[in-house]
Order: C-alpha cells, then sequence, then structure tokens
C-alpha cells in the first residue's frame, strides 16, 4: 500500500480507516523511526524522579538509550546520550541512583556529571589532537520542560515544547494544579512491561472510551458494588466530550464515576478522609473559582501527548510512555503521579485506585493488554485491509466516540507523508454545543 493510502479520511461522508499494515510492516516501523520518533518532542521522566545534585536515571527514549541527571556541579538538568564517546559502551548501566562520575567499564574513560570527560587511562598515549572537551558525553539536541514534565527532541529545528504542546498545555495545567503548591510526584518506582502489539494500538487505547465498559466490565461492576459509581455501569456512556488538542495531542474529559482523592469523597474512602477532601476541595474552589475547581476536582481526563505519552487522570493518575521495539512489540513503563503535598490515608487510596485498575496485575491493564494483542494477532489472518474509525464522526464528539483517536491519526498520518497540517479534528460541527453535565 502506498502511504498516502494508509490513512482515508473522509469527512464528508463520515468514513475514517487506517490500513493495517501500519501495524505490522517492518518498513512502516523504520519509517516512523525517522519520521516521527526523531522529529517529535518525547517525553523523558519527570523531574521529581532526580531530586539531589547527582541523582541521575536512564532510559530509553524513543528507542535510544539516554541519561538524564542533575549536575552535581550546578544542579542543572541535563539530557545526554547514553553512548561512550570512546568505543561506544553504554555509560551508565544502572536505572538510577546518585553518582559522582561515570565511568565507562569498557576502558574506564570517566565523566563528570555534566557530561564532560574528566578521566583517561594513560592519557599520554594519545596524540596533540586529542581534545578532551570533543570526546565528552553528548547532549540530547533539545531539552525542555513543561511544569516538571521533561521532554527531549532529536531534531534541533523543532519548534519550542510549550508551543509544539499546543492546547496539551491547559490540560497538564489542569493535572499539576491538584497541588496547592503546583509541584507534583513520581511515586517512587516504575511499573515495566510489554505487549505483544504495536505500539500505536496504545496510544488509541488510552484514550478509547468506547471500550470502557465491555472491556472492563469486571471492574466497573466491583466498583459498583462497593458504592463507587456515580451512574449506573449498564453501558450507557459517561457524559463529556472528546477533543483534539493540535499536533495529534488528544482529550477525553468526562464526568468522574469514581471516588477521587482529589477531590472527590466516596463512601468506600473512609468517614475519616471526608474532611480532608472536603478541605482539598475549597482550597481548590479558592484558588480557582468554581468551574474550574470542578473541572480539577469532577472531571477525569485521558490524555495523549503525541505521539507515546499518556497521562490518565481518572481514579488514580498515571504517566505511561511506551516505545516500539518491534512492529509487532513495544515496551512500556508507568508511573504513578500525586501532588507533593499528598500523605497518609489519601495517598494511600490514590495508590490503591491507582494498583486496583491500572496496576499492571489491576482490573484495567491485563484486560487492554488481552485486548490489544487480541488485535495483533487478528491483524494476522488476513482477509480484512482496513480498521474502521469513524465512530461519532458526523456529531459532535462524545466520550465514545472516535475523534481523539482520528487526531493521533491525522498526525501521524501527515508526518509520514511529510505534510503539516493545521486541522485534526472532524469537519466543523452545526447547531448547538450540548453543555457538559
Ligand atoms: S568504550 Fe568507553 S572507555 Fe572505551
Ligand atoms: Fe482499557
Amino acid at each position: 500500500v502506498d502511504l498516502s493510502e494508509m490513512v482515508i479520511d473522509d469527512r464528508e461522508r463520515g468514513s475514517f480507516r487506517v490500513h493495517r499494515s501500519s501495524m505490522t510492516s517492518a518498513e512502516i516501523l523504520e519509517l516512523e523511526r525517522e519520521r516521527i520518533f526523531s522529529h517529535c518532542w518525547l517525553y523523558f521522566g519527570h523531574a521529581s524522579e532526580v531530586p539531589e545534585r547527582g541523582d541521575f536515571i536512564r532510559r530509553r527514549v524513543g528507542g535510544r538509550p539516554l541519561i538524564l541527571v542533575r549536575s552535581k556541579k550546578d544542579g542543572q538538568l541535563r539530557a545526554l546520550f547514553n553512548t561512550c564517546p570512546h568505543r561506544g559502551s553504554l555509560i551508565c548501566r544502572q536505572d538510577s541512583g546518585n553518582a559522582a562520575v561515570f565511568q565507562c567499564f569498557y576502558h574506564a574513560w570517566t565523566f563528570d556529571t555534566a557530561g564532560a570527560l574528566v578521566g583517561v587511562p594513560d592519557d599520554a598515549a594519545y596524540g596533540e589532537c586529542f581534545d578532551k572537551q570533543e570526546r565528552s558525553l553528548v547532549h540530547v539536541p533539545r531539552f525542555e520542560s513543561y511544569r516538571d514534565f521533561l521532554f527531549v527532541s532529536y531534531d534541533p529545528d523543532v519548534p519550542p515544547l510549550e508551543e509544539w504542546l499546543a492546547g496539551a498545555r491547559e490540560n497538564i495545567d489542569l493535572v499539576v494544579d491538584q497541588s496547592p503548591s503546583g509541584r507534583m510526584r513520581v511515586i517512587e518506582g516504575a511499573h515495566r512491561y510489554s505487549m505483544r502489539a504495536n505500539w500505536k494500538l496504545l496510544a488509541e487505547n488510552s484514550i478509547d472510551g468506547y471500550h470502557g465498559m465491555p472491556t472492563h466490565q469486571t471492574y466497573f461492576s466491583y466498583i459498583a458494588d462497593a458504592g463507587g459509581l456515580l451512574d449506573d455501569p449498564s453501558g450507557e456512556a459517561l457524559p463529556g466530550r472528546g477533543r483534539v488538542l493540535g499536533n495529534g495531542h488528544t482529550t477525553i474529559e468526562y464526568a468522574a464515576a469514581f471516588g477521587r482523592p482529589v477531590a472527590r469523597w466516596v463512601p468506600q474512602m473512609g468517614e475519616e478522609l471526608k474532611a480532608e477532601i472536603a478541605a482539598v476541595r475549597t482550597d481548590l474552589i479558592t484558588r480557582f473559582g468554581e468551574d474550574r475547581a470542578m473541572r480539577i476536582a469532577e472531571r477525569n481526563r485521558n490524555m495523549l501527548i503525541y505521539p507515546n505519552l499518556v497521562i490518565n487522570d481518572i481514579m488514580g493518575l498515571t504517566v505511561r510512555t511506551f516505545n516500539p521495539v518491534t512492529p509487532d512489540f513495544m515496551e512500556i513503563t508507568a508511573f504513578a503521579l500525586a501532588p507533593v503535598e499528598e500523605a497518609g490515608e489519601r495517598l494511600h487510596t490514590r495508590l490503591r485506585n491507582y494498583l486496583e485498575f491500572l496496576g499492571p496485575a489491576g482490573f484495567a491493564t491485563p484486560d487492554d493488554v488481552e485486548a490489544l494483542e487480541s488485535c495483533q494477532l487478528g491483524f494476522t489472518a488476513g482477509g480484512v485491509e482496513y480498521n474502521d474509525i469513524s465512530r461519532g464522526m458526523l456529531r459532535e464528539a462524545q466520550t465514545t466516540d472516535e475523534l481523539h483517536i482520528r487526531g493521533f491519526w491525522r498526525q501521524w498520518h501527515a508526518q509520514m507523508t511529510g505534510r503539516t497540517i493545521s486541522d485534526w479534528g472532524d469537519r466543523p460541527l452545526v447547531g448547538a454545543v450540548r453543555a457538559m453535565p
């Protein structure tokens, strides 16, 4: 199939289809590495993961091994390629820690925490042209942060992060403003898991409201039994909205169906927490006014920051990033996020919510792994060429519609075919916009 036919987008008739080879072809994955992962901003980590001077983490970002380190000398964060300028070895072979220097284990070249080459065993063996500065660790061309979310780009000419985040910025604000000081932290540790599925299946799934009820019925019945649901979980869509936010970023925002530690109390959280959560709610209203406070407290949001960062602010708060290894295999890392002020029973509730639904052994994640691996297996059947992603294309997007998934694919298709676009939505809506309940 030629690239232009990978996505068929007929906004007039309301038909949107994606060719399945986009999920199975090694050639497509190669092109994605070149045209997408080498030119976007990609999520690296959260500033709270490296609070002290000398703290570092290593991570693969868009398939490339990198080091994030807070320098001993000046406390600045730096993103470095994790490869020895000598002959290639990984410099940092530990996932996280605190270091005075980095020493390559192969021939013991030593670098300081800003990346400068500071030690070469027997350096008299090198000629005059040997310049230590030139042999230092190389910085990733672009490294910027938005409210402690750290991103890198391999493209020196990528637009500034804030500009590129477009409408996703406001949605990140809604998450971070849960904290009275505007500071969130990653709860120590990460969930690392993998799926035998194409990475784009997880991008779709993370913002797919349509699958919630059928795929995760066990969870919803369990929560309903525990008295935590607003509405009857019989399959009605939760009221809310799907939105495209520009540059492939998309979100669904919907009425909370669960108790949220910020700031929606439900009986199963226990009487002891009632007053504390009410105080959080009052504080939100004081800081942001009734409307915005209620958006933060009462609404849930599933957000995809193109191409591979998900922030799900639901009964817990997860940050999830994923990278393709082969067309039918991806690696996923997920973190639990919380306001720095949250502690004790309230934090415990948040983490319990998180594990129950979002953890790799929770109620949801195994269901999703099964669903996505099943799609990938289904693709091998052949017979069907295109997936259908047309749901709700001719109406104002509801939470179970697929507008937000189309937003992702429109950006993907534009980048793959070397176009820039400014229109990620369906055709302009006619008629009144339904107010959100
Ligand atoms: S490869 Fe690192 S010191 Fe030789
Ligand atoms: Fe799911």
